[in-house]
């Protein structure tokens, strides 16, 4: 079953079109891949399908309904979260803190009726907690709950706001680069946490350099170049697809 659709999604900024007709459709259960070089329209796709800024053209659909990703609330609302390629989190609060945040979007009171005394809100901020640790200790990072996000290592941060994001139950996470800045021993344990994070029933969506990484992981991908799908399918499939091999692989096709 498609658990999100999307068709001829288009994007130009002055001249320049970013994203080029492209569609994709993305089964529920699991981690579908973008890779394409710098400036292949991976990062422009997630805004689109997350909402940041509206596509020219194009159509999406979840679980079959369509799905008008306009304002970041409606796409929370829809059971999307992501990450950025470069990190956002709140700096001065504390790495529960954060993840406590991610959680508010999905309780009834939301963040400010938490600070006031009612008994509901009390009880739901105590569930918020708990299900804010239940997601540290899933990424590996409980430990460093007490810390502020800005302390924490680079490969930590990184886990932070997938658990941020994971906080908000989502139906779909996407990923833009989630590995980057990270050494090998970090991304092996981060490609062991996304595919918990698929077998436990959750869908992926990663954009991703490092393409064993990626081949490694992902069930299926589509490679962007310049704004344009030059492939998608299995892992296999596109590692022979010709097209692929010329344009951007090259010498990597032996992964
Ligand atoms: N907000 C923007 N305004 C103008 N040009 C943009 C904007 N965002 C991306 N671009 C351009 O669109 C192209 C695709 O960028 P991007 O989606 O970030 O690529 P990727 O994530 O694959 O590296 C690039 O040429 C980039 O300079
Ligand atoms: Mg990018």
């Amino acid at each position: 079953m498609s658990l999100l659709t999307v068709n001829n999604m288009s994007k130009r900024f002055g001249g320049l079109t970013a994203v080029d007709n492209v569609s994709l459709s993305i089964n529920k259960g699991e981690i579908y891949g973008l890779i394409g070089p710098n400036g292949a329209g991976k990062t422009t796709c997630f805004n689109l399908i997350t909402g940041l800024y509206p596509a020219d053209s194009g159509e999406f659909a979840i679980a079959d309904k369509p799905y008008f990703p306009t304002q970041i609330e409606k796409v929370t609302a829809a059971g999307i979260a992501r990450t950025f390629q470069n990190v956002r989190l709140f700096n001065e609060m504390s790495v529960l803190e954060n993840v406590m945040v991610g959680r508010h979007v999905r309780t009834r009171n939301g963040l400010w009726a938490a600070l006031s005394r009612h008994k509901r809100a009390r009880e739901e901020e105590a569930q918020t907690l708990e299900q804010a640790w239940h997601w540290l200790e899933y990424t590996g990072i409980a430990k460093f709950a007490h810390y502020r996000a800005c302390d924490l290592a680079y490969g930590h941060q990184r886990r932070l706001e997938i658990a941020r994001a994971l906080a908000t139950d989502p139906l779909l996470l996407a990923l833009d680069e989630p590995a980057a800045g990270m050494n090998a021993a970090e991304k092996g344990t981060l490609g062991e946490l996304l595919i918990r994070i698929r077998d436990d029933g959750k869908t992926l969506l990663m954009i991703e350099h490092d393409v064993k990484l990626v081949m490694g992981i992902c069930d299926r991908l589509t490679v962007l170049d310049y704004g344009k799908t030059l492939a998608s399918g299995t892992p296999d499939s596109v590692r022979r697809d010709p097209a692929v091999i010329a344009a951007w692989l090259g010498g990597n096709a032996h992964v």
